[in-house]
């Protein structure tokens, strides 16, 4: 630990798996007091007792993101417990895993399904954090984007959709709030080894294909694992990035830099 985040208070959105946990795990241990908030118990209580065991500090709020009764109470439970919140990373999102998402196929429950996970959620939430954050004068906000806010596949239409709105989100809030010392900043996941990812993958008609057609478009030649994406947001929540707002940070292995 170099406590780069000692004495912060972070909240991580979806912080019961995959890359919301490693960033919960990466941020308490760089000294942080981590709220972790997700819809499933099981896992956000997990993520609590593996950063408890590590002997950092963490606290579970379970709260479904697209819900805004849930998101007010959540935000005042972690203010009563912890006083203040100074970075935000608005994590949760996801896919269709059959990769069906197409606009002739998505029925309208589905359309609002995707778009509410990865748009509305990150949309309440900072609703909620940026009025205290505002009093506390200043704070970090991190907005998971993903490459398909890029370069889309097939079969990806909300999701992609969604999440290039996310993007433009996160520069308006960008302009929006940077008079009051908050920086909003944008992290772009490459292909990441999580529970999320391997049920997509397991999908495929050939899931070894599948991956091994991947791999090779990746300049790294690697998948990510959580805590590498974990890394690019413990730079955008700490003072090493105090004068980085409205940027978005590919932490991607080269996916995106071109054709490969
Ligand atoms: N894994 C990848 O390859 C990848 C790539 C690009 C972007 N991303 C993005 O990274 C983020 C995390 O993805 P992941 O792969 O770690 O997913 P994951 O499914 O492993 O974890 C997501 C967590 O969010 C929680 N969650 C889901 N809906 C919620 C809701 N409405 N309210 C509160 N919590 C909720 C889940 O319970 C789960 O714990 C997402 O925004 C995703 O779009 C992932």
């Amino acid at each position: 630990m170099t406590g780069r985040l000692q004495g912060l208070v972070a909240l991580v959105t979806g912080g019961g798996s995959g890359i919301g946990r490693a960033v919960s795990i990466v941020f308490s241990r760089e000294g942080a007091m981590v709220a972790i908030d997700d819809v499933s118990e099981s896992g956000g209580r997990e993520t609590m007792e593996m950063i408890s065991k590590a002997g950092g500090k963490a606290s579970f709020f379970k709260c479904d993101v697209t819900k805004h009764d849930q998101v007010k109470q959540m935000v005042q439970s972690v203010l009563d417990k912890y006083g203040k919140i100074d970075i935000l990373h608005n994590n949760v999102g996801g896919w269709q895993r059959e990769a069906n998402d197409l606009v002739t196929t998505d029925t309208e429950q589905e359309w609002d399904r995707l778009i509410n996970l990865n748009l509305r959620g990150t949309f309440l939430v900072s609703k909620e954090v940026i009025p205290h954050m505002i009093k506390n004068k200043g704070g970090s906000i991190i907005n998971t984007i993903t490459t398909n806010a890029y370069m889309n596949y097939p079969g990806f239409a909300a999701y992609g959709a969604a999440k290039g709105a996310v993007k433009e989100l996160t520069r308006e809030m960008c302009l929006d709030y940077a008079k009051y010392n908050i920086r909003v900043n944008g992290l772009v996941p490459g292909e990441t080894i999580t529970p999320q990812w391997t049920a997509t993958m397991d999908l495929a008609m050939n899931p070894a294909i599948a991956r091994d057609g991947l791999l090779k478009k990746i300049p790294q030649g690697r998948f990510a694992e959580p805590e590498d994406i974990a890394l690019g947001a413990l730079f955008l929540a700490s003072p090493d990035s105090r004068y980085v707002n409205g940027h978005i940070l590919f932490v991607d292995g080269g996916l995106t830099a071109g054709f490969y």
